[in-house]
């Protein structure tokens, strides 16, 4: 049971940090007593009753629901470590058996101490190989790294270990996608993870590290290494791509090592920045500041820190960075110790005495010269004789603080340390050594002194910031502080420091460094697809972007990348795999499993149908949400039981779906989409999309077709043209699935003519996707028999070929309409053939014919009544074929009656509520009062009306179209620069649409000027 969860239910929530601070787990709970639970500092009465009475619950079985342990098996992004003794077989032969026992044990107890330092976990001894995860049962962002660092201990230990023999080890180490639980053994794990672990074991040197591709990727420039190029592994097709990991790098900042190698420009943050540079200015003059720069993980605090230093390099300052390091929060100082090495200059390879000579320098820099003044100042008002004294006084006060920091960097003090020094009082004159560095510094020039990730920071570093922030205050320093949210910081009271929290950059913001990263520009759907999942977090919208251009969906086209076919599912970064698992992982099972049914369900999800879903208890799934809100990584809106929960980032809900098994999912989505239909009505007849969606996940293939046809003209009644025509094209995913029967092929039809109507909205009459759509239709109509209510799949290509400019196409395909729809007596579809051809042929110029057609075209739709052919057509045709014939008398010369038919036109497709329809109706009506060169102002409203309506409608030809017209008004009204610009690119996104038939008018219509 998960303690954390069981108080979250019961809403003690408080108690949590004291409960795993003193050990208290599902074995302990149940003996706890008053006694015990007032030393664990609940002290009010109520709340000790109330912890009682439900371990008593526990303990008599009536807690509801109890937790079943059963064992979890998952998917999950693994560094597998694969460790062996070199020449074990050889051993064996010289030595007695019993030693050769304690020395194997000796060794496995050697790497085992290692690797729970680092928090991995040995999964299995293998005689003398020993398989170890990291990132298993819990994940951390740098698993890839603790097992490098790891690997590189366990071969320095296991050489050090004072045996009768010297033992010598061979490492592997890859990362990747594995199936872990579930096996023969509890901890197996499925993937070809661990055996290329354990290939690039036995291509290792002795006391050597071998690491794969995806490791080397993740731990970037922490280490240095050999590139050992394509090395063969045994059991793998072709070779792989190894390298031996050296040691670890002398780079301290994780921001350089991992993330600068391909810095895009600074996109946005202006006002932060000039936040820390006024910070800056106040602190030059004296007045030292501090500011608490936090965010959460990739949000960009460190990128904040390294562009105000570069803001800064044309000054004369110091420039003091202190990292600290999630591997090393136990060891004191440490940030301080790799600072001061590294502003001494130390080398790998400098001797000791080389080393002390550095450390001098470092300190006597300035340091003497500083003494000196103040000597000679002390000198003015004292004697002389007193004057050398305090000369002596001095220099022993350098020396002792010189030796303080040589001996934390471990370096011998040759007795200048007093031999009383109890390590209190080491630590305090430490502390205060280092900060009268400091403080000989800002003499000196103006400090920025950076402290980076103190999420991680050690407790002595912690009191030493404590110290510095009160110190600084006179002092000419900025000291910038960056952590996550999660830590608690006790600094903001004070009057010098000031807090900066870093949000997510905005959707334009977003979108230009997707491009950054991408280096051109990409197309609007991948741009929606990475700002969908990334949430504005910058290192979110790099890493996505990386992987989706590295998937190879898109087309490298010069100045763009082109997306030729609907995006792929993505899978979630593997550079952010690690950090986003380890959110959920820290907070045990039951919220983990919560949070993987939320996933499941969505983005949101109400608490109704999780519960509906879930198969936990009430309290449980209370405890379970109350720690994913207070962990920040879901929301909640209203309050229980109706309350609905949203995922912070898309990306999280993604990480905790990525680890459900193939057949738990489908069956977690065959439950959701029951609970829907089952007591979700309003939801399935409001949203038939999201039922399909679960159907399809589910396997249940019919079902999802049924709700994605559903969903498709839903959407195409309300317009929503974009949604209608990706909710086809799943219907149709989903099609190819079946065997290929008549029915089949029936509902293909279906679909495709619907798709076409759906995407000539969307992308235009002329787009290449619509021409495929229809001329798919067609052959499936042709082989059905030509059914009649799907005669308007002619019409369809012929609007298509009549905008390319095909005419004679366009006039066959009308032919056939006409033909059939005679033939078969339907006077609907005969309607739809005379609009369909009265506008073909006036577009060549027959418009005596023109007219006829299209007058016999609304005379017949007099006679169908309502029977409108809307959801087909993708507009209605008695609008259509009126707007046209409003065109054709003009053309004849009867502008009265064309501007009266234009109006019937609009007011009737403003009866119907008809977006699309009226898209047509206003384009006609601007181009007839265009024509007219009338200036009463109708142009221009039905021009910005349509440019609006098109625009948030996603109507890519009327929008190219109205911003035509929109223009050709800006230039008449004197506004020449913007109307001609908006003209070209009305004009550009016209061609764009595959559409040529208009291009001779827009250009022959077009202002003087343009000429
Ligand atoms: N405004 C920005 N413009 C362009 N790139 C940015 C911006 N902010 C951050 N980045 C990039 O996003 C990535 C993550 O930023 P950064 O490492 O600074 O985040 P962080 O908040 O320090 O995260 P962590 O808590 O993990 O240290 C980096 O590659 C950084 O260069
Ligand atoms: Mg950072």
């Amino acid at each position: 049971m998960d303690v954390a969860v069981w108080l979250h239910g019961l809403g003690l929530q408080q108690y949590e940090q004291a409960f795993r601070d003193n050990a208290i787990d599902a074995v302990i709970l149940p003996e706890l007593t008053s006694e015990d639970l007032r030393d664990l500092g609940v002290n009010l009465v109520g709340h000790r009753r109330k912890l009682l009475a439900a371990i008593a619950a526990l303990s008599s079985g009536n807690a509801a629901n109890p937790v079943a342990a059963a064992p979890v098996v998952e998917r999950r992004l693994l560094t597998v470590m694969f460790c062996d003794l070199v020449g074990s077989t050889a051993l064996s032969v010289r030595r007695d058996p019993e030693d050769l026992r304690d020395l194997i044990a000796a060794y496995h107890h050697a790497v085992a101490y290692v690797v729970k330092r680092f928090e991995g976990f040995v999964a299995r001894y293998m005689g003398d190989g020993i398989l170890i995860y990291f990132g298993y049962p819990r994940a951390h962002e740098d698993d890839a790294e603790r097992a490098s660092r790891c690997a590189l201990e366990i071969v320095e230990a296991i050489s050090g270990l004072k045996l009768a023999e010297v033992l010598q080890a061979r490492i592997g180490i890859a990362t990747g996608m594995v199936v872990v639980g579930g096996g023969a053994s509890e901890h197996d794990v499925v993937g070809e993870t661990p055996n290329l672990a354990a290939r690039l074991q036995t291509l290792a040197e002795p006391n050597t590290v071998l690491i794969d591709e995806n490791t080397r990727r993740l731990i970037g420039g922490l280490f240095e290494y050999r590139d050992l190029g394509q090395v063969e592994a045994r059991g793998f097709v072709g070779t792989v791509l190894a390298w031996k990991i050296l040691q670890p790098s002398t780079v301290t900042s994780r921001f350089e090592a991992l993330r600068a190698s391909s810095l895009t420009p600074l996109i946005g943050r202006n006002e932060e920045i000039e936040l820390l540079l006024r910070r800056w200015q106040c602190a030059k003059k004296g007045e030292g500041q501090v500011v608490l720069l936090s965010g959460e993980p990739g949000i960009g605090k460190s990128r904040i820190a390294a562009v105000l230093a570069e803001r800064l390099l044309g000054e004369p300052h110091y420039h003091l960075r202190y990292f600290c390091a999630p591997h090393h929060q136990s060891t004191a100082l440490h940030p301080v110790i790799t600072h001061l090495e590294h502003a001494a200059g130390f080398a790998r390879d400098d001797s000791t005495a080389v080393k002390l000579d550095k450390l001098r320098r470092l300190f006597g820099e300035g340091r003497l010269g500083q003494l000196r003044r103040r000597v000679a100042y002390q000198a003015a008002q004292r004697s002389r004789g007193r004057e050398q004294e305090a000369e002596r006084l001095f220099l022993t006060l350098a020396g002792v603080r010189q030796a303080l920091v040589a001996d934390l960097l471990s370096l011998p003090t040759a007795g200048a340390l007093p031999d009383n020094l109890s390590p209190q009082r080491k630590k305090e004159k430490t502390l205060e050594a280092l900060l009268e560095r400091l403080q000989d510094l800002s003499h000196k020039r103006p400090v920025l002194m950076v402290f980076e990730d103190v999420h991680w920071i050690d407790p002595t570093s912690r009191e030493l910031l404590d110290l510095t922030i009160e110190r600084i205050r006179q002092l000419p320093v900025l000291l910038i502080i960056t952590f996550r949210p999660e830590f608690q910081e006790a600094w903001s009271g004070a009057s010098h420091v000031s807090t900066l929290a870093l949000n997510r950059l905005d959707a334009n913001e977003g979108e230009a460094l997707a491009e950054a990263v991408a280096g051109k520009s990409l197309p609007r759907a991948v741009v929606a697809h990475i700002s969908s999942r990334t949430d504005g977090v910058p290192l979110f919208i790099e890493e996505l972007t990386r992987t989706v251009i590295e998937s190879g969906s898109l087309r490298d086209d010069r100045h763009q990348f082109i997306l030729d076919r609907p995006l792929p599912a993505l899978s979630i970064p593997p550079s952010l795999h690690a950090s986003l698992l380890a959110r959920l992982d820290r907070l045990g099972t039951i919220a983990k499993e919560v949070a993987q049914v939320g996933a499941a369900v969505g983005r949101d999800f109400s608490y109704a149908l999780l519960a509906a879903v879930a198969q936990r208890s009430e309290p449980e799934l209370r405890g379970a949400l109350s720690l994913l809100v207070g962990a920040g990584l879901v929301f909640q809106r209203g309050i229980l039981p109706d309350a609905t929960f949203l995922f912070k980032h898309a990306l999280v809900q993604d990480a905790a779906y990525s680890t459900l098994l193939r057949g738990p999912r489908q069956a977690l989505h065959g439950e959701i989409a029951g609970a829907l239909e089952a007591r979700f009505s309003e939801a399935v007849e409001t949203q038939p999309e999201l039922l399909a969606q679960h159907y399809a996940e589910a396997g249940l293939v019919e079902k999802s077709i049924a709700c994605w046809g559903k969903a498709g003209y839903r959407s195409t009644v309300r317009s929503a043209m974009a949604e209608a025509a990706a909710q086809f094209h799943r219907g149709l995913d989903q099609l190819a699935l079946l065997p290929n029967t008549p029915e089949r092929r029936r509902q293909e039809l279906e679909f495709y003519s619907a798709l076409g109507a759906a995407l000539t909205t969307a992308k235009g009459y002329a787009a290449p996707e619509v021409g495929e759509a229809y001329a798919r239709a067609r052959e499936l109509w042709d082989q059905l028999g030509s059914p009649s209510e799907f005669l308007h799949i002619p019409r369809g290509q012929s609007i298509y070929y009549a905008l390319r400019g095909q005419f004679d196409l366009a006039l066959r395909a009308d032919e056939d309409l006409l033909r059939l729809s005679r033939q078969r007596n339907d006077r609907a579809r005969l309607a739809l053939a005379y609009t369909s051809s009265g506008r073909t042929l006036m577009f060549t110029g027959r418009l005596g014919l023109s007219r006829s057609h299209l007058e016999e075209a609304l005379a017949l739709y007099d006679a169908v009544s309502e029977g409108t052919l809307v959801d087909q057509a993708g507009t209605d045709p008695c609008v259509n074929a009126q707007a046209v014939l409003a065109s054709v008398y003009l053309c004849l010369g009867y502008p009265d009656q064309a501007l009266k038919r234009s109006k019937t036109a609009i007011a009737d497709a403003r009866r119907l509520g008809h977006q699309a329809s009226l898209a047509v109706t206003l384009a006609l009506s601007a181009r007839l009062h265009l024509l007219l060169e009338d200036d009463d102002g109708t142009l221009g409203e039905h021009a910005g009306l349509l440019v609006a309506m098109s625009t948030e409608q996603s109507f890519a030809y009327w929008r190219a179209v109205g911003t035509i017209y929109d223009g050709w008004v800006r230039v008449k009204h004197g506004d020449v620069a913007e109307g001609i610009w908006m003209i070209r690119r009305g004009s550009t996104a016209y061609s764009a649409t595959g559409a040529t038939a208009l291009v001779p008018f827009i250009s022959d219509s077009c202002p003087e000027h343009m000429r």
